[in-house]
């Protein structure tokens, strides 16, 4: 296993098709369930200080709530402007009902 795997949450604090944001050492992070499959990225929006734990999540992407930017919550592709900077996703592992990320790693598993 990775050196720089953490506990984000508990699997069961999500429910289905929302999500939850969570401090993680310095971090931020965002916690999605999307029909039972987890996914994590910074909270933060990439176009302004906003958490996108608070915005609207639909179809799997998240639209901001403070100028309605959105992000594919499965790639930290943008997907709707003023956004212009992909979002930084993680690599899930579920440990039991723990939701743990990777810090070193993207949703792809490459090096972030
Ligand atoms: Fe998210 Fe502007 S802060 S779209």
């Amino acid at each position: 296993m990775a050196d720089n795997v953490v506990r984000v949450c508990a699997q069961s604090e999500i429910g289905p098709d929302s999500v939850k944001a969570y401090e993680v050492g310095d971090r931020r992070l965002a916690v999605f369930n999307l029909g039972g499959e987890f996914y994590v990225t910074d909270d933060e929006c990439t176009h302004a200080a906003a958490s996108l734990a608070e915005g609207m999540l639909e179809d799997g992407i998240i639209e901001c709530c403070l100028h309605f930017g959105a992000f594919d919550v499965k790639t930290g592709e943008v997907k709707a402007p003023p956004c212009s900077q992909a979002l930084r996703t993680y690599k899930v592992l579920l440990q039991g009902d723990d939701v743990c990320v990777d810090l070193d790693k993207n949703a792809a598993g490459e090096p972030a």
